[in-house]
């Protein structure tokens, strides 16, 4: 099939590069020029396993082409793909601009009936919203198609998931255009539902939410643990046994990032609050979760009298493993917080630093050498669980840190391991271990 997809981020690319190497003709399209014009050359402007291999590759079979011109993508397409960014906007609402301006492109550029498929996560009812762009705004004689088409891929393992996703969400009101869709996922052998459009929206909106949820929720128990004496390891894996709940996204820590989680909770929160139904569940999830981002500046202060002047490294700077992306990342608020104490920050990760750079500027110390992060800091804070730093020989920390105090936001190392080192531990929901001179505490 001759397929379009519109924005080369995240969902776009991985979009995009995984069609053509089914075989199909891929056209990207994207209105930043650099980012084509470095995607022209087979490199990808953000860090996604597996994705530069088979960007060349179908770069050099001749499968997938970038573009900047909305009539070369869009004009002899059979399914165009949108998958720009829905980014919030101050009041936490999703900000529909690009997928508004990429509706209109299509409208102006099609030359063919067409199925416009939305990918990127949009309010329930912007579908409807789109279909009225081409009803008013497409050649009277073409017919186009609106698909709602969520994604569920992850940063990190993103062209896995696209091979090996749980289900394939179309939501489509034309039996027609639903099995054209149908038929172009057949091949990955993913169960397929379809569905109407709204819901379809939905699914995505509440899969996300429920994820967050059962994050916070975990996090949540796991601060309870700390007060009462009990081990969130052993109460997570006790809890998560039970299959109607399930052992995924149990994980306590210092709560969660990146490009979807926040943006799309807050949208909920957002939509409900429009249709009168306050979302007050998620709101609390979504107040647990920024309370869980500052939880270890919290714990190093009432721990040291004051963090004025102290050395702080901060270990792993990326929302999650195995990305680059910074976008909401723990990290971000604690070395803020940081700052503000009057702390200095030595911040360590594999490869989200250009990111944090633009961000941080020289504000803070970058450096992707663990030992030299640790070098003569009073204390550290884990805030991603690179294996890099889950495989850390323990004794590093005493070895190179003035005072050996870390403050794990990730669970990253075994209790019992830890007990070994002379190293005062605090993570999140376990038992706090203390090994360094009482002086250095308060
Ligand atoms: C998520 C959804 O999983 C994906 O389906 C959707 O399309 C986009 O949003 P992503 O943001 O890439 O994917 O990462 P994910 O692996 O889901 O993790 C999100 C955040 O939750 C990370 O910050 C992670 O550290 C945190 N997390 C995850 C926890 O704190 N505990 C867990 O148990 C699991």
């Amino acid at each position: 099939m001759r397929i379009t997809v519109a924005g080369a981020g995240n969902v776009g690319l991985v979009t995009a590069v995984c069609l053509a190497d089914a075989g199909h003709q891929v056209t990207c399209v994207d209105t930043q020029k650099e980012k084509i014009e470095m995607l022209e050359k087979g490199h990808s402007p953000f860090f996604e396993p597996g994705l530069e291999p088979l960007l060349e590759k179908t770069l050099s079979n001749g499968k997938l082409r970038f573009t900047t011109n909305p009539k070369l993508a869009y004009s002899d397409a059979e399914i165009i793909f949108i998958a720009v960014g829905t980014p919030a906007k101050k009041d936490g609402s999703a900000d529909l601009s690009y997928i508004y301006a990429v509706s209109y492109s299509i409208a102006n550029n099609i030359e063919n009936n067409v199925i416009v498929c939305t990918k990127s996560t949009v309010p329930v009812g912007t579908n409807d919203e789109i279909k009225q762009i081409f009803q008013y705004g497409k050649p009277r004689h073409l017919k186009v198609d609106v698909v709602a088409n969520p994604e569920f891929l992850r940063e990190g393992s993103a062209i896995m998931d696209f091979y090996l996703g749980d289900r394939i969400i179309v939501g489509a009101d034309n039996p027609e255009a639903a099995a054209i869709m149908e038929q172009l996922y057949l091949p990955l052998k993913i169960p397929i539902i379809v569905t109407d459009i709204r819901s379809a929206e939905m699914i995505k909106y509440a899969s996300n939410a429920f994820l967050a949820t059962k994050i916070s929720f975990i996090n949540e128990i796991a601060n309870l643990c700390e007060k009462v004496g009990a081990n969130i390891d052993e109460v997570a894996y006790g809890v998560g046994k039970d299959k109607r709940i399930g052992e995924s996204f149990l994980q306590a820590g210092i709560g969660y990032g990146g490009s979807c989680f926040p943006k799309d909770t807050k949208a909920l929160v957002q939509l409900a609050g429009n249709v009168k139904h306050p979302f007050e569940l998620l709101e609390s999830v979504i107040k647990v979760n920024q309370h869980q981002h500052s939880l270890l500046v919290v714990k190093a202060k009432e721990m040291m009298d004051s963090l004025k002047g102290k050395k702080a490294a901060i270990l792993g700077l990326a929302f999650k493993p195995e990305t680059d992306d910074i976008r909401e990342a723990a990290s971000i608020t604690i070395i803020r917080e940081l700052l503000e104490e009057g702390a200095t920050v030595t911040a360590y990760d594999p490869i989200a630093i250009p990111n944090a750079h633009k961000l941080f500027g020289n504000s803070i110390e970058y450096t992707t050498n663990i030992r030299q992060a640790l070098k003569d800091a009073d204390f550290a804070i884990i805030a991603t669980e690179w294996e890099q730093i889950k495989h850390l020989p323990l004794d590093t920390f005493a070895v190179c840190m003035k005072e050996p105090i870390v403050l794990d936001g990730r669970n990253c190392y075994c209790i019992k391991d830890i007990q070994r080192y002379p190293i005062t531990y605090v993570s999140i929901g376990r038992p706090v271990i203390s090994k360094v001179k009482p002086m250095s505490i308060k």
